[in-house]
């Protein structure tokens, strides 16, 4: 497993993280979200949708209390939230695990309270909410991801700030 670490030192980084993985995501993909409270993972699954072309006016929220909600982009977006769940058996029976053999992408936020259940193939996120309030995001690609992890960190850490350039590197 290939692992790489970027540095998120404002809120723009963040969105372009998850812009970037929203345009390089693929029919089944699987993103999980991980890590502090409060360090990003609804914003990242946010930029995500943007990178997906969900419409702005279907603003993407934390779908804590539904638990799951829909999009509709160039692919759907599955958007779970696993922090109200304490056993993998309570995603089972709610059949989330059905999502990840359809064609959209799946993005799980706090995936590690049910991780006995996830895809083998998946690409994780860590986030870290440092001291300075700047964010530290560890992602590690199962095989099917490490060449887009390689493709998102050379455009993520690329000086070209040109979005449209960076599109067409994913
Ligand atoms: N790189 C960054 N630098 C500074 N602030 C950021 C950065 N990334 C995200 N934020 C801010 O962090 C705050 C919390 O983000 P968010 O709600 O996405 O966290 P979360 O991980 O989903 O929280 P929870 O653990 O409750 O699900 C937001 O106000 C967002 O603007
Ligand atoms: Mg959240």
């Amino acid at each position: 497993m290939d692992s790489i670490q970027l540095e998120l030192k404002r809120l723009s980084d963040t969105e372009k993280l998850g812009i970037l993985l929203g345009r390089s995501a693929v029919p089944g993909d699987v993103i999980c979200l991980d890590g502090d409270l409060g360090a990003g993972k609804t914003t990242l699954s946010q930029a995500i949708a943007k990178g997906l072309d969900v419409p702005e006016n279907c603003y993407v929220t934390s779908p804590s209390f539904a638990i799951m909600h829909e999009y509709e982009g160039r692919l759907p977006m599955y958007h779970m939230d696993f922090y109200r769940l304490h056993t993998a058996v309570e995603v089972l029976d709610l059949g989330f695990d059905e999502y990840f053999d359809l064609s959209g992408l799946t993005v799980i936020e706090w995936s590690r309270r049910a991780e006995v259940i996830l895809p083998k193939e998946r690409l994780s996120l860590e986030l870290i909410l440092n001291n300075d309030m700047s964010r530290t995001v560890v992602i590690t690609a199962t095989p099917d991801f490490t060449e887009r992890l390689k493709r998102i960190e050379s455009a993520f850490s690329g000086k070209d700030d040109d979005d449209s350039k960076i599109s067409e590197g994913c």
